[in-house]
């Protein structure tokens, strides 16, 4: 979605907030723009389109002396919510006296009545956006108080999310910062600070970053971050790490960060459940959940929501502590759960997964949940992040920074965590010693199954180059399948921009079936798992209607790959791991054919990285 940088201090500001932007890229956005100061005067390009488009015209537009001058600015990346991707809608905006630019990530929920009482004191706005409006907003309070103090009292009359960053004309060292419910960190540099929407944009260039609490205002100059709540009263926000480095939001080699984010995956599971394995006590230590044995036998219920692809893990998590730890475990669109009342009790406990850890409806169940008085725990690869400080409790992926749009590893890794906690449960009910150790020592086997799928890329290239002219998919599986079939279905809509639909191996013959024809391919889960045998029927079914098959069978499946079209053999592995290499199989898949179909792999079109809006 949005993205935000910023950048104060002795060098020149433009080539800075250009290449931090960059990083920014993968987050999706359809415009861009800078603001710098120079000489009091605040000078401002934007257009519709790339930020190479933005960089071309800083170069023809502006003089040397501004690209290389200016040593205090800020950007923004803008994923069009109010107005379409023109230049007026693109961020930066200006308020009326033009003095005080604003670049904004969220949504102002109360900008029309803000926008109504502005006219009506005779504002015009350039701009069809809600962001123009609280710059207006701020700009009419700052004509009676200092900059500070107005945007604090900005910050009380609005509603709805933000991360702002903000300069004015006549503080040429200084940007403007807030947050609430959309992230801003502060990357505290040797005499430079800056500021971003996202790690990604500056751990090039420090790792001593400040993370702003939600209702958190800061003041930012080369030397020092003065935070304050929205009542303008100081606040101390301690100086944290960054745990990854720069070759992390790079893609090291590799065409695409999602190429190179499917190969992590050994790497990215070793991190994920090192040191968090109990072979001996057979059983899992996941400290960050801080619940003893105590707690965790009086829930009743295990609620686990979150979107997309935390949604399709969730939905394996699930089965996981139904089968292991027998407590009853329902999923939900984090949306549909937030917005319908669910009924809840201090017995339940809310899992909310989220890569990010900053969708906007997984932030709000987590709200709803807690306010409804239930347990809460965050499954969460970004640390700091929204989910994660809000549920309190909770477990790391440990992944390292996802940047393609399409998820990958974090998917793998949130399996991880979910059977862990799932085993970790599990003790504290029916599962014995004998029966966890086992597990533990299935799930050591994680990363070097990973690798064993991750073999068969040459293979899996090659099918996707018979697989990638149709436009349409099914992709059916049963158990611990069906979740990767809806996963492996949106891994390929959302890069190859091919109609995919995921089924319930049994939900075929209830209607879908009828779309069934020689030009839509199936893509059978038929592992040699718990509903295998199933699975054979509803094969035969798809053949029958001529549709292709493309079957994922364990390796020696012999009776699966004389009815399909075409294979792909994966190790044999416990029914409770197999959703993860069924899963990365099908991320190459999906990979594969959109490259051959010349996709924009890790910007998918439409598609933001963090869902930061409802
Ligand atoms: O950061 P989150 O895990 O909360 O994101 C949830 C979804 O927006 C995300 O998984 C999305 O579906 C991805 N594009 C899937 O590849």
């Amino acid at each position: 979605m949005c993205g935000i940088v910023g950048y104060v201090g002795p060098r020149p500001a433009v080539p800075l907030l250009l290449s931090n932007l960059r990083r920014l890229e993968y987050r999706g956005y359809d415009s861009a723009g800078l603001a710098v100061l120079e000489d009091g005067t605040i000078h401002i390009l934007k257009t519709p389109g790339k930020i190479q488009r933005l960089a071309e015209l800083v170069e023809r537009e502006w003089p040397s002396r501004l690209r290389q001058g200016g040593s205090c600015g800020i950007a923004h990346t803008r994923w069009a919510t109010h107005g379409p991707p023109t230049r007026e809608n693109a961020h930066p905006h200006l308020d009326a006296s033009g003095r005080i630019a604003l670049v904004h990530n969220g949504i102002i929920d109360n900008y029309a009545d803000l926008r109504r009482r502005l006219v009506a004191r005779g504002h015009t706005f350039a701009s069809e956006t809600d962001t123009e409006v609280l710059a207006h907003w701020i700009g009419e309070l700052a004509r009676e108080s200092d900059l500070l103090a107005a945007l604090c009292q900005a910050l009380r009359d609005v509603e709805g999310t933000l991360g702002i960053a903000l300069v004015c004309a006549s503080d040429p060292d200084r940007i403007y910062v807030a947050r609430r419910g959309s992230p801003v960190v502060i990357g505290v540099g040797d005499q430079e600070t800056f500021v971003a929407s996202d790690p990604a944009a500056i751990v090039a260039h420090t790792k001593r970053v400040i993370y702003l609490d939600d209702d958190d205002v800061a003041v930012i100059t080369p030397t020092y971050v003065d935070v304050r709540t929205i009542h303008n009263v100081p606040v101390s926000r301690a100086v944290a790490e960054l745990e990854w480095d720069i070759h992390a939001a790079e893609k090291g080699g590799y065409p695409h960060f999602m190429l190179k984010e499917i190969h992590e995956q050994p790497e990215s599971l070793r991190n994920t459940i090192r040191g968090r394995l109990d072979p001996a006590g057979g059983t899992c230590k996941l400290g960050g959940l801080a619940m003893e044995p105590r707690e965790i036998a009086q829930f009743r219920r295990i609620v686990l929501v979150g979107c997309g692809t935390s949604l399709h893990a969730g939905m394996v998590g699930r089965m996981y502590f139904e089968d292991l730890a027998d407590i009853p475990a329902y999923v939900e669109q984090a949306a549909e759960f937030r917005y319908r009342n669910p009924i809840l009790t201090p017995h339940d406990l809310v899992v909310a997964i989220s890569q990010s850890g900053e969708t906007a409806d997984t932030i709000a169940a987590v709200r709803e949940a807690r306010l409804k008085g239930a347990a809460l725990a965050g499954i969460c690869n970004v640390v700091g992040s929204t989910v994660a400080r809000e549920t309190g409790r909770g477990v790391y992926l440990h992944a390292g920074p996802e940047i393609g749009v399409a998820s990958t590893k974090a998917f793998s890794s949130q399996v991880a965590v979910l059977l862990m906690m799932a085993v970790k449960f599990g003790r504290c009910h029916r599962l014995s010693s004998e029966e966890g150790a086992a597990l533990v020592r299935e799930i050591e086997r994680l990363p070097e199954l990973a690798a064993r799928v991750l073999e068969l890329n040459e293979t899996i290239a090659r099918l996707a180059e018979r697989y990638a002219d149709y436009l349409d998919a099914f992709y059916i599986g049963r158990g611990y399948m069906y979740p990767v079939a809806l996963e492996g279905a949106l891994k390929l809509k959302e890069i190859s921009y091919i109609h995919a639909e995921g089924y319930h191996a049994a939900e075929l013959k209830h209607g879908p079936i009828a779309l069934l024809d020689p030009q839509t391919p199936v893509v059978a889960l038929a592992l040699d798992i718990p509903g295998r045998d199933k699975m054979l029927g509803n094969i035969q079914e798809c053949r029958a209607r001529h549709a292709p098959v493309l079957a994922l069978i364990t390796e020696g499946d012999e009776v699966v790959a004389g009815m399909a079209q075409d294979v792909i053999r994966l190790p044999r592995c416990h029914e409770l791991l197999a959703p993860i290499p069924a899963t990365i199989a099908l991320q190459l898949f999906a990979y594969h054919v959109a490259r051959v179909r010349g996709c924009e792999i890790d910007q998918p079109r439409n598609l933001a990285k963090s869902v930061t809006v409802e």
